[in-house]
């Protein structure tokens, strides 16, 4: 029995560590040092080769690194017999509300624009919105979204939300699926994309959804890349419908040094920081499914690939 971890873009020791803390006694491997793949019953995984999770013939569950699975299910040899498993955890949802946060104050008193005017001491007064006059729109009502609307509602934003089934949150009206989409959208003043990636949820951040929502509205993207387009969002921005954006996630990371956001005046870049699993919060619950897996007990935070989340 073996848990594998499979993740090239990042040092491991801190995972092993926290894992082994919780567990001295199981059996860790770091890929590539697979050993005997007989072995491999559990992978945790992030961004792995394609087709390898086919080659592990005890194969009992895969668990994300993440929260996100897209990086799983987009492989077309996923073992679809293998149940997926994804991380929930309330430091990661702490993490991004608090990053979304920063990025809406950022943008209502643009902070930014001010530590540009010190640089060459101007002295200028930018007129601002207060957060009960700003309706912020949500999309993807999952773990983080609550977590985030629940946030902003305390802080005093007007806050709706987009989900695929009906929520009760107090304090935020959440509309529901494609035929409540353009209601949603038309109070919106900033729109954040939280949305699992899906057949469904690609390239949903276009030019027709930009349409719908607020002039001057503003972007945050803190889910995938693959959910904008980004020559709608240029366009829509240079065009002055939307006032800018705000991007933690791209098509391609890291972002190709010739793109055409880097230099964009009104887009705000991250190197898809937003938030990150933190090990020592995230073992405890790895270790949980290794051991359900191995006890052929349900597992935790399933994910249903039919539904891609
Ligand atoms: C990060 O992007 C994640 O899915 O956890």
């Amino acid at each position: 029995m073996a848990l594998l971890i499979i993740c090239n873009d990042r040092d491991l020791s801190p995972w092993t560590s926290a894992l082994r803390n919780i567990d001295p006694k199981i059996e860790l491997r770091v890929y590539p040092e697979e050993g005997n793949l007989e072995e491999i019953e559990f992978v945790l995984c992030w961004k792995h080769p394609r087709g390898i999770l086919k080659h592990y013939p005890n194969l009992k569950a895969i668990s994300s690194l993440g929260a996100g699975v897209d990086h799983l299910l987009s492989d077309p040899d996923l073992p679809l017999n293998i149940p997926i498993v994804r991380i929930v955890d309330p430091e990661l949802a702490h993490a991004m509300s608090e990053f979304v946060i920063g990025l809406i104050f950022n943008h209502l008193r643009a902070f930014t624009q001010y530590h540009e005017n010190q640089k060459q001491k101007i002295w200028d007064v930018n007129n601002f919105q207060i957060a009960p006059n700003v309706h912020v729109g949500i999309m993807g009502m999952g773990v983080l979204g609550q977590d985030l609307a629940i946030k902003l509602a305390a802080i005093g934003f007007k806050v709706v939300g987009w989900a695929q089934s009906p929520k009760e949150i107090k304090n935020v009206k959440v509309y529901t699926g494609s035929d409540e989409f353009d209601e949603f959208l038309s109070e919106t003043n900033i729109l954040v994309c939280l949305l699992p990636l899906t057949e469904k949820t690609k390239n949903i951040l276009n030019k027709e959804t930009f349409s719908k929502i607020q002039d001057q509205a503003y972007i945050i993207n803190v889910a995938r890349g693959n959910h904008l387009v980004d020559e709608d969002l240029i366009e829509m921005i240079d065009g002055n419908r939307l006032s800018g954006a705000s991007l933690d996630v791209f098509r391609i990371e890291p972002l190709p040094e010739n793109h055409p956001f880097w230099a964009h005046s009104k887009i705000n870049i991250t190197p898809h920081i937003a938030s990150l699993t933190n090990p020592i919060s995230v073992a405890p619950q790895i270790i949980e499914n290794y051991k359900r897996a191995m006890a052929g007990q349900p597992l935790l935070n399933l994910v249903s690939t039919k539904l891609g989340y």
